[in-house]
């Protein structure tokens, strides 16, 4: 990073050691055997392995049963949420969510995620306060996912500068709640990059395939509401500002 917060370089999306429809694939049709259970976590979040053949990974695995209920979200749909956050990600092409799947698993079915080796040296205040244009990317997605828990946990910067984020169960609900820790281009203008991106959601979401799979995980009202979002971004062409009407920072922040 340099003096005034700005990458050194302008980390693009990285290669991924794994192919993504590769690791789509042995999430989807591996043998998942659980290795621990991550203690930080708030839902039940198993720390997996998942084989075939002579492919294996690691991988997050949160069965729907182990999800902790929400007052504000409807019981049992977090793990949909995740993946819906993934499809509307693999979109973008900012490959902002490591590849998820929803399937099967030892404790029934639930979301089942690659994980993604983080680079633990980075400092995650210094990071989250920075213009990183990773970051700036995902607080366009976040705007379009609603997602109401970006804290700094839930940053994954990897050692090429790639910044993945996850824990999306919170996100796609009909009412605003964006809550956030990345507010610095709050009111600025969308890059073009931003725009084209969000164009081609709007007609994914309109009549393509991300539409149709979002009508399996969400609620109809929840579809409508993301292609709202969406062209809300467009019209006004800014990064949203952050609400007076609920906390727009997650608490605790990290
Ligand atoms: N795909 C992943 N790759 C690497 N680490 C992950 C991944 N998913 C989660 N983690 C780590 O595990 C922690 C807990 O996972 P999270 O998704 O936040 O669970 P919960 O829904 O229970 O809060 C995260 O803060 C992060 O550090
Ligand atoms: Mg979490």
């Amino acid at each position: 990073m340099t003096a005034d917060g700005e990458p050194a370089v302008s980390a693009g999306p990285a290669a991924p050691a794994m192919d993504d429809a590769t690791a789509l694939r042995l999430l989807r049709e591996g043998r998942l055997e659980v290795a621990g259970r991550l203690v930080e976590a708030s839902n039940m979040t198993l720390y997996c392995t998942v084989r075939l053949g002579d492919l294996s990974a690691a991988c997050v695995y949160k069965p729907v049963r182990g999800e902790r209920p929400l007052w504000d979200f409807p019981d049992g749909t977090l793990a949909a949420r995740e993946v819906a956050a993934f499809e509307v990600s693999a979109v973008t092409g900012w490959r902002i969510v490591p590849p998820t799947v929803y399937r099967d698993g030892p404790f029934g079915p639930g979301m089942c995620q690659l994980w993604v080796d983080a680079d633990d040296e980075v400092d995650l205040i210094a990071l989250i306060r920075s213009r990183h244009p990773g970051l700036r990317r995902m607080a366009v997605f976040d705007a379009v996912v609603n997602n109401a828990d970006r804290k700094g946990g839930h940053l994954l910067p990897l050692t090429d500068g790639h910044i993945h984020g996850v824990d999306h169960g919170v996100c796609f609900s009909d009412e605003d709640k964006l809550r956030t820790v990345l507010w610095q281009w709050r009111g600025k203008q969308l890059p073009r990059e931003a725009v084209n991106v969000l164009n081609r959601l709007n007609r994914e979401l309109e009549n393509g395939r991300l539409g149709r799979r979002l009508r399996e995980l969400l609620t109809l009202s929840e579809l409508a509401t993301t292609q709202a979002r969406v062209a809300r971004l467009l019209e006004t062409g800014v990064h949203p500002n952050p609400s007076e009407d609920w906390p727009a920072i997650p608490w605790p922040p990290i």
